[in-house]
């Protein structure tokens, strides 16, 4: 497939081969990329500090600021410590190599994120699937390793079905002993739960062999990654971690973002409030369209349409002939190996939404034919 390049953007608008098209992609959940605060931050964060600390952050490479972001997105999720990592990605390598002195077991989604099966594995763990979103799937592997100390992955969201785990069954069938259930929520933290939570708030669990991993990419709309949970793992983090201890930290300019997006959120829920109303409008648009779709509070519409690849591509261009870009993509773990992968924001006025409703609704009709 060729790979999209956007020549510019806004919250809600692309740039691309000349034109701009309204945008139902990416992971901007809550327009923070472009949100004038959090940019104001980063340019100040320039000034003052420069683009890299060209340092590892236990050698030279600490900053005041990453300490501050690391307490606040600790307080934010209600958990007890957070540990900032370069991506989402590395704080799945940074977390398995932080259980691994006590897991030596990780059971994980078979559709969780590529990220999670390749830290356990570089960490060394024995890693086994269990079946998508079955706890009871879970249950028979824990039972046979549980002495080894088990670790269970999964993604809080799954951005390419828009599942939500079932992370209390999970929690049900995980050994008291030496047990870690791991939620990597990079598509649940700032959607999910009380005023953006996350998918362990949305699912009101509070248990202490939780953990969470994160992008700052996504709702946050910067860029790096974190741990948080329990003090004790992040100490272990912190000081038996490589991919940690032996790189550089997110740039400062871009945790002082990530600080001004997270208070934003933090003090008003307006803008997950929006995204909520927002996902609302779009599955309804869609249901118009005889297109059906999840009915949780995530903003993530995957779908096939019938009449297969060939319909749906020319739907897509149609779309795109309308001036609306609506993702066909090819990723692992949707409902065939080519889908529709609509995202929606904060940012998207009632009126696009519909748009994009309509605009499917003659498509849908034009192919047909
Ligand atoms: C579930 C999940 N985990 C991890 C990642 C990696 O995060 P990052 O892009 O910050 O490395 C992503 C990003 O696509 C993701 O969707």
């Amino acid at each position: 497939m060729a790979r999209l390049s956007v020549e510019s953007s806004t919250s809600t608008t692309l740039v691309m081969d000349g034109r701009e098209v309204l945008a139902f992609a990416g992971c901007n959940y809550l327009g923070l990329a472009q949100h004038p605060a959090v940019l104001a931050a980063a340019a100040e964060g320039l000034g003052r500090f420069g683009i890299s600390t060209t340092a590892s952050r236990e050698t030279t490479g600490n900053t005041v600021v990453h300490d501050a972001l690391e307490r606040d997105l600790a307080a934010f999720t209600r958990q007890d410590a957070a540990i900032l990592l370069a991506e989402g990605y590395t704080a799945n390598f940074a977390v398995a190599q932080g259980l691994v002195p006590t897991h030596g077991i990780a059971l994980v989604d078979a559709k969780a994120h590529r990220s999670i099966r390749n830290a356990a594995t570089a960490a060394g763990m024995q890693v086994m699937e269990y079946e998508h979103l079955n706890p009871d799937s879970a249950a028979w592997l824990v039972r046979q390793y549980a002495d080894q100390g088990v670790a269970i992955f999964t993604d809080g969201i799954f951005a390419a079905d828009g599942a939500i785990a079932p992370l209390e069954g999970l929690l049900r069938v995980l050994p008291s002993r030496r047990g870690t259930l791991v939620v990597d929520d990079c598509h649940g933290l700032c959607v999910m739960g009380e005023g953006g939570r996350g998918t362990v708030n949305h699912l009101g669990l509070d248990d202490p062999r939780l953990c969470i991993t994160t992008t700052l990419a996504k709702g946050l709309g910067c860029y790096g990654g974190a741990v948080i949970g329990r003090q004790m793992l992040v100490d272990s983090i912190r000081e038996g971690s490589d991919v940690y201890r032996r790189s550089t930290p997110v740039p400062t300019p871009i945790a002082m973002a990530a600080r001004a997006a997270l208070g934003i959120i933090a003090t008003d829920s307006a803008l997950v409030d929006t995204l909520r109303a927002n996902t609302d409008r779009c599955r309804e648009a869609l249901g118009r369209c005889g297109i059906g779709v999840h009915g949780d509070p995530v903003p993530v519409f995957t779908f096939v349409l019938d009449g297969g690849i060939t319909r749906m591509e020319r739907v897509h261009a149609d779309l795109r002939d309308q001036g609306i870009y609506a993702p066909l993509i090819e990723y692992p773990g949707g409902p065939s190996p080519r889908y529709f992968r609509l995202t929606v924001t904060a940012s998207h006025r009632a009126e696009q939404i519909d748009r994009l409703g309509e605009a499917f609704a003659s498509a849908l009709q034009l192919s047909a034919c």
